[in-house]
């Protein structure tokens, strides 16, 4: 009797500390300017912050913004405003048409087209079955209760990365009505990361339920699943592209309050461990350890809910091979992927500290080619204007990708040789310059990422100021090559430049309300 008494009090505190305490707020952990947005994808939570006396985000409320895939978002209360103010170079008419074809090819628009793609692939006919749901040419698939047998992975002798012959007739499947045509005409992109062809082709209807206690699950996976195929993970430029086009995903999947969570599972398709310097940008994503498919190998893994993301190498893809149109630039999907990245990782800006002098990074590289040669004496020329802080940041494998990413923060012109250290630009201050101060020959690659990343793209000017060291030698192909060189610059001509770089970020409105900020508040102290 005596028992049963503290187990009731028990339970009663429970429920009355629920009904205290309410939702977490913190637990929602965006970006604040996104919370505007996010209201209003989710009015339900709009209107418990408006009725919880303890939401912090109430200032957010009732804002007129829409990340621009709702059904109703008019372009001037959109998440992104990109601008066109070059010339479209032939491939449309007019300005507006311009517009549109960067916002379709390049920005939510993109997650748009994805959205309205969608269609069944598996049918549920009860509460309790499987679902299929892709995109066209099953570029991006979600599905709910599906069951994936990867019991010959052990037999398997080589290892699997980039394959597209990981599963077999019959090896994914759900309880649902497959519509075999739908299907087979989508299966049409089946290089590896192209699309979900190679995997999707041989879903199967499967006779039982698929749930939480079926015999025909060895591992059940409760928590919302990414299944994702990675490009080169050791590489920024090609790791980066997973992590954006994940982020994409998550708006093209986004139906609920859940679509941020982080709470979720990533399987990575490769059976190698998953390890390299950029892990800690997986975090934004998921607080969970990352599996591989050694990790269940041997099992028939079941999945209540899982996504199957948006690829890094589709045609008409975004980030690369992105057919960009000309002139136009600052993509609102790249503003918020940016955005959403340092928020996750506790990187932040430089609001509230006050320092008028421009930050000048030197990407310094430690590899064999593509050295500047006289990388110490262009720094130590910058260094005598006071007016500048110069810093030379050494981003070796060892080096914390979180500390590398608050040094973009503090950082108004990057300069580095063309290589992917240069894909830092994505977590540059929107008033900031990428000076590129060599492209090899390649200038189009940084310079579309700065221009969906909507920051200043520069480069070296004058091929009469800057001397390779040698015809650089590939070390595989015959014949001289640009890429495979060291290279001294002009000192002066080097110094016109960032003269330059400095005019455009002086001249951003970005960097002037930076400036004016630390000044409106009143009787505040300097840092
Ligand atoms: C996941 O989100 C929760 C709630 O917002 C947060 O407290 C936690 O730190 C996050 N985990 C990671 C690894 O960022
Ligand atoms: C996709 O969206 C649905 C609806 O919001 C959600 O239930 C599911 O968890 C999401 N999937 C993943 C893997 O996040
Ligand atoms: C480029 O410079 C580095 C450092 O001085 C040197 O180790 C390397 O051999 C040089 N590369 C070429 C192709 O000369
Ligand atoms: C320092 O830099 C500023 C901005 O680029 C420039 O206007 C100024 O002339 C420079 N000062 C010296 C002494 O070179």
């Amino acid at each position: 009797m005596m028992v049963d008494i503290v187990c009731v009090a028990v339970a009663a505190v429970i429920i009355v500390s629920d009904l205290v305490e309410g939702r977490v707020w913190e637990d929602l952990n965006l970006h604040p300017q996104h919370y505007p947005f996010f209201f209003n994808t989710n009015p339900g939570v709009a209107d418990e912050c408006h009725q919880d006396p303890n939401c912090p985000y109430k200032i957010h409320l009732d804002r007129d913004a829409c990340w621009g895939y709702e059904s109703a978002c008019p372009p001037g209360e959109a998440y992104s405003q990109p601008s066109c103010p070059g010339d479209a170079r032939g491939w449309v008419n007019t300005k507006k048409e311009q517009r549109e074809t960067f916002y379709k090819q390049a920005d939510f628009g993109y997650v748009k087209k994805r959205r309205s793609e969608l269609e069944v692939y598996c049918q549920p006919e009860q509460e309790v079955d499987s679902s299929l749901e892709c995109s066209d040419h099953l570029r991006f698939c979600r599905g709910r209760n599906l069951w994936l047998d990867l019991r010959h992975l052990t037999e398997r002798s080589d290892p699997v990365l980039y394959h597209t012959d990981v599963l077999m007739k019959g090896q994914i499947g759900g309880h649902c009505r497959v519509d075999e045509e739908l299907l087979k005409k989508n299966t049409d992109m089946i290089s590896f990361l192209q699309s979900w062809g190679p995997e999707m082709r041989h879903f199967q209807r499967i006779d039982k339920p698929v749930a939480r206690q079926s015999k025909q699950c060895d591992i059940w996976v409760e928590k919302p699943a990414y299944v994702m195929k990675l490009d080169a993970i050791g590489n920024m430029y090609h790791h980066f592209c997973d992590f954006f086009n994940l982020y994409a995903s998550l708006h093209v999947n986004s139906t609920d309050e859940r679509a941020f969570f982080n709470d979720t599972q990533v399987l990575v398709w490769m059976t190698y461990q998953y390890r390299t310097n950029f892990a800690p940008a997986f975090t934004a994503f998921t607080e969970n350890p990352i599996w591989n498919l050694k990790d269940v190998s041997g099992k028939r893994v079941c999945f209540r809910e899982v996504m199957f993301p948006l690829l890094p190498r589709m045609i008409f893809g975004l980030y690369y091979n992105t057919p960009l149109i000309w002139g136009c630039e600052g993509s609102g999907l790249f503003h918020a992927f940016s955005r959403h990245m340092l928020h996750r990782l506790g990187v932040f800006g430089r609001e509230g500290i006050v320092d008028d002098r421009v930050h000048i990074t030197f990407l310094s590289r430690q590899t064999k080619y593509r050295q500047i040669l006289n990388e110490a004496e262009l720094a130590q020329n910058l260094q005598k204007n006071e007016t500048y802080v110069v810093h030379r940041a050494v981003y070796s494998h060892q080096m914390d990708l979180h500390h590398q990413l608050r040094q973009d923060q503090w950082t108004d012109i990057f300069v580095g040789m063309h290589g992917s250290g240069l894909t830092h630009l994505l977590f540059l201050p929107d008033w900031a310059v990428v000076f590129e101060i060599y492209n090899c020959g390649d200038p189009n690659c940084y310079q579309d990422l700065a221009r969906l990343r909507g920051i200043k793209y520069m480069t070296w000017e004058d091929s009469s100021k800057v001397t390779p060291q040698d015809e650089g030698y590939h070390p595989q192909l015959k014949g001289a090559h640009e890429k495979f060189t060291n290279y001294t610059f002009d000192v002066a001509e080097f110094q016109r430049l960032i003269e330059k770089a400095v005019k455009y970020v002086k001249g951003h409105r970005g960097w002037q309300n930076l400036q004016a900020k630390p000044h409106s508040t009143p009787g505040h102290q300097e840092l």
